[in-house]
């Protein structure tokens, strides 16, 4: 195969800049600091291939280059409203992403946030960690029961179903989903779950309601003040899906008030700047995007990436094409 330049836009795992650096013209932002609007149109320009990851912005204004040399953006995850499709498309540009490899990794940090939040973990650290515990007693951080508790699934693809196992199996929770479209039967059926038709009328039902749908404009602000307000009093909410989909003002004055019992969430709207708001609430707790933050997953990302421009370089359809 004829030398491809291919840019990594930040640095990946060493095992895969080295396969990658012998199959392609490599070359990787070795500040590993996010690309500009600007540094991504030469990008475009310069190379056969751009590696992006969700910290880069393709909007439509970045593929307005005179002479794109890309033709292929390997996202390096599996979320892709960072990179403006229609434009990609039209620039004749192929993306593709990395499905599967982190859907295991995602649900356990999603089971994570869950769990940190309804026993209170985060704010019993702070209080160990502040020399402040005056020990046992029956009326201390007194969390949420878990186990047998109903748990909303909102978007029910191969995360939305890594939570379903665990919940489901791991800590007896009834499992209620909202997807588009419709899902099989004997998909619902093997974790005894519920599909209903609208997210309004999934919300009041659950105790914990955890997000796995796509970002995007389609789901900007899906949970807003006022689906927000549909959340049982002392219902929880976990986020590892995008943080657009979370109205964040929204939340923090729910939190605040306490309208609804806590929060968990991995990612943030205009990341990686947190609202003030947020930050001072003690029934949230709040990881940086740690989703697929694992040596082997993060490796398997890789990997994914490399097989779809092999793909895609040689001539066959790339496996993970969004576009
Ligand atoms: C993903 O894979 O979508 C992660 O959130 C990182 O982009």
């Amino acid at each position: 195969m004829a030398q491809q330049k291919v840019l990594l836009t930040r640095r990946w795992p060493e095992a895969v800049e080295a396969r990658l650096g012998e199959v392609f013209d490599l070359t990787v932002n070795r500040a590993d600091k996010p690309l500009d609007g600007d540094q991504l149109r030469t990008a475009l320009a310069d190379y056969d291939a751009v590696l992006p990851t969700v910290t880069d912005r393709f909007s439509p204004q970045v593929f307005d280059v005179p002479k794109t040399r890309a033709k292929i953006l390997g996202n390096y995850g599996v979320g892709f409203s960072h990179i403006d499709l229609g434009a990609a498309t039209a620039s004749g540009i192929t993306v593709t992403n990395t499905p599967d490899v982190l859907s295991e990794c995602t649900a356990d940090i999603a089971m994570t946030l869950m769990l940190m939040a309804a026993r209170r973990a985060g704010e019993g650290e702070r209080e160990l960690r502040r020399g402040k515990w005056a020990g046992w007693r029956p009326t201390h951080m007194v969390g949420k029961k878990v186990s047998g508790a109903t748990l909303g699934i909102v978007g029910f693809g191969r995360i939305g179903q890594a939570m379903a196992r665990r919940a489901h199996f791991g800590f007896g929770m009834k499992i209620v989903v909202v997807n588009v479209p419709a899902v099989a039967p004997e998909v619902l059926a093997e974790y005894d779950a519920r599909q209903v038709d609208t997210l309004d009328e999934l919300l009041p039902q659950c105790d914990f309601v955890s997000l796995h749908c796509p970002g995007g404009a389609e789901n900007h602000h899906l949970m807003n003040a006022r689906r927000l307000g549909l959340m049982k009093p002392d219902a929880f909410l976990i986020n590892t899906a995008r943080g657009e989909v979370v109205d964040q003002q929204a939340l923090a004055q729910a939190l605040w008030f306490g309208t609804i019992g806590g929060a968990g969430l991995d990612v943030f709207e205009g990341e990686p700047i947190i609202p003030y708001e947020l930050l001072g609430s003690d029934n949230l707790v709040m990881l940086p995007h740690l989703g697929s933050a694992t040596r082997e997953t993060r490796e398997a990302m890789g990997f994914r990436v490399l097989d779809n421009l092999v793909d895609f370089f040689e001539g066959r359809d790339p496996r993970d094409r969004v576009n």
